[in-house]
């Protein structure tokens, strides 16, 4: 059993029969069953046809649809149909529409238009999400419930009154006095001291920058002003339907929301995904994101979204070349999706996104599209025993939201260039290069599991995260600028690292971000160059040896990477500290990775564009490359009777010799040892 009372591996999209006629329908399930599809996400956008009027609801053609899917072994993962308020509670209720950071409210026309916090709001949600969940409670065709719609896409955050008014109750709750509030957020600067707290508003679009620590504690109340609208449909549908699992779909690595706090709420992680076919970092980025949803809950997850093709929402829509869309969803399968979901099921006629692909495309089934959609069913099938199989990483990259956020406001920073996302994507593509199984971690977690923990920045850090980063007694490397500021954004006395200073050695005098374009050589002691750009610092070694240096330049022979523990050989732990960005941290992660024993799933030669990911038992082998290429396979742990049969495929059934395996570009195979059969914790 999976993720839903669904078996094996998930194969479907969503699926909007709202905007066919019903003879539409018959083709529709007769093509689903023939694609394999088991599973069809259903009223993400139908508040207005369920709820005509308020209170007047009109189930008839949601009950015909699930009957019908279900008539054909097709599961659904049911939405609250939530996501878009219909017309007549914008009409009555005009207050329930965001408004933006300049004030201007927003009009009804498009999706997603709702204040999180309009009390208003919120109730309609709660007694629509009620009467979905009372009628369909029991219907069989229910595996999962789906709440509203990707929270925070269109609206991440509200201005208006209401939200002010809320702001204010979550401030409350979080500095407790007035006069924390105004200690927290240092108003004795540019003169914003608070004496009432109905002076408190949203940080509108104001003259100049707005305080950094009102932004940091209004993303913070933004967040969870849409876990609030959330959970208040969770807890109706844990009330009606206590053993269906409830989910809403992530938006893969997304600033806006705290996924560590919103995957607690939830039973299954869900991830929409949509790599751009023409990023050359696609492969790379997508892995990212599949890692952390794997690691929200540690256990599987699921790819509830993603495009069979182009998308319509960039300004230039490339599609996925054949076979691209096979490769991409095996690649998710690869890193714990119970399963490959798209959006959608058939290709809409009208509306913004009729010219978004869909597994049925506008041509029908005589196209490339559905051949492609037919054989994707097939390989998810013969993939069915891979479901519910987990990956044990020894490397964690550590993810804060309070720390990106606090990173990433606008306008006070010394460099705006350090963006969360490439910084995590810096260390992570050589990873990931390595075939190195990575998770995300937040920094207060144990984090004793692990071998190698990363930190590429951490700029809000409390003491309590550094205490959990000292009890770590494995290898840790921090990146630049972390330890800068406490929970409030406040910089740390003495100044960086911080509450980091004694784990790592070293005491930041000076800032010193690098123009657009310049370069900084450093040279660690066995003489290699590294090339840095955007970041270095004045750094004074305190307790740490210096194991590279700054050449050239005002910072010449000045420490630029320490470390604490540097004897890597003597089989304890190390803190390594990093006051650059170097182009390549490859000479730097293979010492601590040689260090912390750690390797890659595949050995350590793995070919160029190849991915290798290890489930359980199974070894995924991707090539995102453009050449045909050998990748040595490992050696097997066990004798097996039959020598020269070690490996099965299972997407072909072919056994296979252990010895060089030829991918061809865009090509995947899933191993598993044949003879004998291992289990999950095996180890190739
Ligand atoms: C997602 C959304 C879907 C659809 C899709 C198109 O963001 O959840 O409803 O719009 O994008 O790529």
């Amino acid at each position: 059993m999976g993720l839903t009372r669904v078996p094996g591996l998930l194969f479907g999209g969503d699926y909007n029969p709202e905007q066919w006629p019903e003879e539409v329908w018959q083709e529709d399930v007769r093509l689903m069953a023939e694609a394999g599809v088991n599973l069809v996400t259903v009223g993400v956008f139908s508040w207005s046809r369920l709820e005509p009027a308020p209170g007047v609801h009109e189930f008839g053609w949601l009950d015909r649809i699930l009957d019908l899917l279900h008539a054909h072994g097709i599961a659904v993962d049911l939405a609250t149909a939530t996501a878009t308020p219909p017309p007549w509670l914008v009409r009555d209720h005009p207050e329930v529409m965001p408004v933006d950071a300049a004030g201007t409210r927003l009009e009804f026309g498009s999706r997603q238009g709702y204040c999180p916090s309009s009390p208003v709001f919120r109730a309609a949600t709660v007694r629509l999400a009620r009467a979905v969940a009372e009628r369909y409670r029991d219907h069989p065709a229910l595996a999962m419930w789906h709440v509203s719609n990707e929270y925070a896409d269109h609206t991440a955050e509200c201005f208006c009154p209401e939200s002010a008014r809320d702001f204010r109750r979550w401030l409350k709750e979080r500095h407790r006095s007035l006069d924390g509030l105004n200690a927290a957020w240092g108003t004795t600067c540019w003169g914003q001291h608070y004496t009432d707290w109905t002076q408190i508003e949203p940080p509108r679009k104001a003259p100049g920058p707005v305080n950094p620590a009102q932004l940091l504690d209004w993303r913070r109340f933004s967040s969870d002003a849409l876990l609030a609208c959330f959970e208040a449909e969770r807890a109706v549908l844990k009330e009606v339907t206590p053993d269906v699992p409830v989910t809403t779909n992530f938006m893969s690595v997304l600033r806006d929301l705290d996924y560590w706090a919103w995957a607690a709420a939830e039973d299954v992680v869900t991830d929409d995904a949509y790599p751009d076919p023409a990023d050359p970092r696609a492969a790379v980025k997508a892995a990212l994101s599949y890692d952390l949803m794997r690691s929200l809950k540690r256990q599987p997850w699921l790819l509830l979204e993603s495009a069979p093709s182009a998308v319509s929402w960039r300004p230039v829509n490339v599609p996925k070349d054949p076979g691209v869309m096979r490769l991409h969803s095996l690649q998710a399968l690869a890193h714990g999706s119970d399963g490959v979901m798209f959006f959608q099921w058939r290709q809409a006629r009208y509306g913004p996104e009729k010219f978004h692909s869909a597994m049925l495309p506008h041509g029908g089934t005589a196209t490339r599209q559905w051949r492609e959609t037919l054989a994707l069913g097939a390989d998810v099938r013969r993939l069915a025993e891979v479901a519910g199989s987990t990956t044990r990483a020894e490397v964690a990259l550590l993810l804060d939201w309070d720390s990106w956020w606090g990173l990433e406001a606008p306008e006070s920073m010394p460099s705006d260039r350090l963006r969360l996302h490439e910084l995590l994507l810096s260390w992570y593509a050589p990873l990931h290069a390595r075939g190195i199984a990575v998770d995300l971690a937040p920094p207060g977690r144990d984090l004793s599991g692990y071998r190698l923990v990363i930190a590429p920045n951490l700029y809000l850090c409390t003491a309590e995260q550094a205490a959990a980063l000292a009890a770590f007694p494995g290898h840790l490397v921090v990146g630049p600028f972390s330890g800068v500021v406490d929970a409030a954004d406040q910089v740390h006395d003495g100044g960086a690292p911080g509450p980091l200073r004694d784990l790592l050695g070293v005491r930041v005098e000076e800032w010193r971000p690098l123009p657009d374009g310049a370069v900084q050589e450093v040279e660690t002691a066995d003489g290699t160059r590294l090339s840095a750009r955007t970041w270095t610092e004045w750094v004074e070694a305190d307790g740490a040896e210096v194991v590279a240096r700054y050449r050239g330049g005002p910072l010449d022979g000045r420490p630029a990477v320490t470390r604490r523990g540097n004897d890597l050989g003597n089989g304890t732990g190390s803190a390594t500290y990093l006051s650059c960005l170097p182009e390549d941290p490859a000479p730097l992660l293979d010492e601590v990775l040689a260090a912390a024993g750690v390797t890659g799933v595949a050995g350590p030669d793995l070919p160029e564009g190849v991915e290798a990911c290890r489930r359980g038992p199974y070894l995924f082998l991707l090539n995102h490359g453009s050449r045909t290429v050998t990748v040595p396979l490992p050696t097997p742990t066990q004798t097996t009777t039959d020598p020269d049969t070690v490996f099965t495929d299972l997407l072909t059934g072919r056994p296979l010799p252990s010895g060089p395996l030829s991918l061809a570009p865009g090509d995947a195979v899933v191993l598993k040892q044949s003879s004998p059969v291992l289990n999950s914790t095996d180890r190739f």
